[in-house]
Formats: structure tokens, sequence, C-alpha cells
């Protein structure tokens, strides 16, 4: 994906577990225009999943892969890899994937993985991270769209934006704060990527020329 600009749309998929807003933005962002791609299939690893019945009211096609019934993480990457590749799928989006990818994964797409986190990366990887946000008191959190590597939260950072932590804030207030950033960010951190013009530099991802979005 690295340097290649596209010129016809990237066949996408996006990995749910859940509500699926994420998901939403980036059909959002491919009707009008901003982003390149096509949502290809929505997976998720959960049939409750709400995401799943927006996709499916869009005519995106759904595909529930359960992991619990994998005897293995492993056994469950490939056939995920699988799926994917048979659908012609370029590019993964995890959206509130409530699942760890392993290496084999990642290399079966290389820098082609996304997610997006609410935090701003280092700080606060994992689950709750605005809980963990608000429990530390920082006075500044957001949202940071990053590279999926097999160690959790910690690949390359490809955009980041900052919202502020107020005194009053509940998980809840700051959670829809950080999340209308989530929404912005990602189609458009998504497009960078589609767009090229960049290249990975160690932990570092670097402009290498200007892009033409
Ligand atoms: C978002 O906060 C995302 O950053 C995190 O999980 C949540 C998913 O929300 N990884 P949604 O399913 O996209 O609404």
């Amino acid at each position: 994906m690295a340097n290649s600009v596209e010129n016809t749309p990237v066949p996408l998929c996006v990995l749910i577990s859940g509500r699926g807003s994420n998901l939403r933005a980036i059909g959002e962002a491919i009707a009008t225009g901003q982003l390149r791609a096509v949502v290809r299939v929505v997976v998720s690893n959960r049939s409750d999943a709400p995401g799943l019945d927006w996709a499916r009211g869009e005519g995106i096609e759904t595909l529930v892969l359960p992991h619990q019934d994998y005897p293995s993480r492993e056994a469950y990457d490939e056939a995920l890899v699988q799926a994917l590749k048979a659908r012609g799928v370029r590019m993964v989006c995890l959206a509130g994937f409530m699942r760890m990818l392993g290496p084999a994964f990642c290399e079966a797409f290389p820098q082609a993985v996304l997610n997006v986190h609410p935090s701003l990366l280092p700080s606060f990887p994992g689950v709750g991270a605005q809980a963990q946000a608000l429990a530390h008191g920082v006075k500044v959190s957001g949202v940071t769209v990053h590279f999926v590597t097999p160690e959790l939260d910690a690949g390359p950072i490809i955009m980041q934006s900052a919202v502020p932590v107020r005194d009053d804030d509940t998980c809840e207030t700051l959670s829809a704060r950080i999340l209308v950033e989530e929404h912005r960010v990602y189609p458009e951190a998504i497009q960078k990527i589609i767009a090229g013009g960049w290249r990975v530099d160690g932990r570092r991802v670097v402009t290498t020329a200007v892009s033409e979005t």
C-alpha cells in the first residue's frame, strides 16, 4: 500500500465487535467521496454486534466468525485471512474489534491493517482507555489511528487528535467527546494511507510526498 497512488476504490474489510459507529463514519466518508474505498465486507466475532445491522441495511456483505469456534488464535487468524483474501480485500480497518490479531494476520496485509483507539497512545492502551485517562487525571486525551502489530495498541502512529478533559467529565462525556474526533480522524487517516506519499521509518510514519488529496 505504501507510496502507491490508488485510482480505483480500495476494497476494505471493517472488523467490529459492537456498536459500529466508526464503521458508519467510514461508510459516510465513502459516500461523500472523502474516502476512495469500498467496504467489501464487515466481519464481526460476535453475531449480536449492532454494527452488523447497519451494514446489512447498506447492502454490505457481513460475516460472523465467532472466535469460540476455532481451536486457537492462529486458526482464527488463518480463517480470517482466507475469508478476506477470497473477497479481494486489500486493507483491514479495526473499529471496536475486541480481539488481538497475531503475526500471520498482520503479515498477510503488510502496512494495511489499521486501528482506532480512544486515547493518545502510548498512554492508556487496552480496554477502558477513557476511564484510564480520567483515573490518571490527565488534562488532555484524544484519539490515535495506528498500524496494527501483534503487540496491543503499539504499532506505528498514523494520526492523532487531542480533546480536553474537563473537571466535570464522566467516562460517558469524555468518551462522547473523543468519539466525535474518532469519526472525523479515522476516515482521514485511512485516506492518507490509501493516497500514498508516506513510509514507515522505524516507529514513525513519515510523509514522503505531498499527496494529491
Ligand atoms: C471506539 O471508541 C474505538 O476507538 C474503540 O472501540 C470503540 C468502538 O466504537 N477501539 P464503535 O463500535 O465504532 O462505535
